[in-house]
């Protein structure tokens, strides 16, 4: 791997959450009160999961967001600057820090309910006071866990300072507002997230690639939609659409599998790669971190993947 100072940029404009993850047999029914079979306390959030991926995979990593003056804001920071991610734009705001509530049920599927908290505090303000982070990245990414005012002044700031734009739509509670998708390189949903932003059913490798066709043809340059053990259903600029096949692998818990691909595929668009070869990195990536619990610790390093 290239030394720190000669890897390339990728910054993260995103959430911070402590997850608190109860595995049971099953997700529980409305109104039910199940018996879990174990509890963890481990470091998420979309935003602080993806910077982790891209750290662990390569890049240098800047983190803009904000966490709580309490104790699962320092471990949260704590846990980034040890992997080498620049923090000088995380901020520390008045709410408590983000948490996740998290079911992960026998057949590794989770159910998951944020409470936003101090990623609630992320607003267009913190993007301009922190553009310089967003100016000296090759890549940008962001979520949809912070406000969306944010997340468009974020979009808006990296397009106009020339970089790569990623935006995973994750939550998702509606169609994307149509001045964003012109600000999209790569667009980045699950299924159930692209089936939300176009109003299609997206059950499926062909309808996935229905509905990025329509994303595309509303302005984001590229879109992947991930379809976990299905594969990723691409649609790149200039190409017929093409599904890149899952590596097969047991399953123990799927959670931060989206993150771990994103922030892989930034690492490597980061760095020079072609998109072809970087979704297949990025897919590997994944893998491997479905096979181990939680989200933080269960994202691979690169040298697990054969450097
Ligand atoms: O994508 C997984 C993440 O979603 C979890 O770590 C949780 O914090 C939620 O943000």
């Amino acid at each position: 791997m290239a030394s720190k100072e000669t890897r390339s940029r990728v910054a993260v404009v995103g959430s911070l959450n402590m997850d608190l993850v109860a595995r049971a047999p099953r997700l529980p029914h409305p109104g039910e009160t199940l018996a879990g079979r174990t509890f963890a306390q481990v470091a998420g959030g979309k935003g602080g999961n993806q910077a982790v991926a891209a750290a662990r995979l390569g890049a240098q990593v800047s983190m803009l967001g904000c966490v709580g003056a309490d104790a699962n804001g320092a471990q949260l920071r704590a846990g980034l600057e040890a992997e080498g991610i620049d923090c000088a734009a995380l901020e520390t705001g008045r709410e408590a820090t983000g948490v996740a509530l998290i079911v992960v049920d026998d057949a590794s599927q989770n159910a998951i309910v944020i409470v936003a908290g101090s990623n609630g505090e992320v607003t267009p303000e913190t993007i301009a006071r922190h553009e310089a982070v967003l100016a000296a990245a090759d890549v940008v990414i962001c979520q949809l866990e912070t406000p969306l005012a944010t997340v468009h002044a974020a979009l808006a700031a990296a397009r106009r300072l020339g970089k790569t734009v990623i935006l995973n739509p994750a939550p998702a509670t509606g169609p994307l507002p149509a001045e964003w998708l012109p600000l999209i390189d790569y667009l980045i949903p699950n299924e159930l997230e692209a089936a939300t932003l176009t109003g299609l059913p997206v059950g499926s490798p062909e309808e996935a690639a229905t509905a990025a066709a329509v994303l595309r043809a509303a302005g984001a340059r590229n879109v992947l939609v991930t379809l976990g053990p299905r594969g990723v259903q691409a649609a790149l600029e200039g190409a017929a659409p093409v599904l890149y096949d899952a590596p097969k692998v047991e399953a123990v818990d799927t959670t931060a599998a989206g993150d771990t691909f994103i922030g892989g595929f930034a690492a490597q668009l980061a760095e020079g790669v072609d998109v072809d070869a970087a979704i297949r990195f990025a897919q590997r990536a994944a893998a491997l971190s479905v096979t181990r619990a939680g989200a933080q610790p269960s994202i691979p390093t690169r040298a697990e993947l054969g450097g």
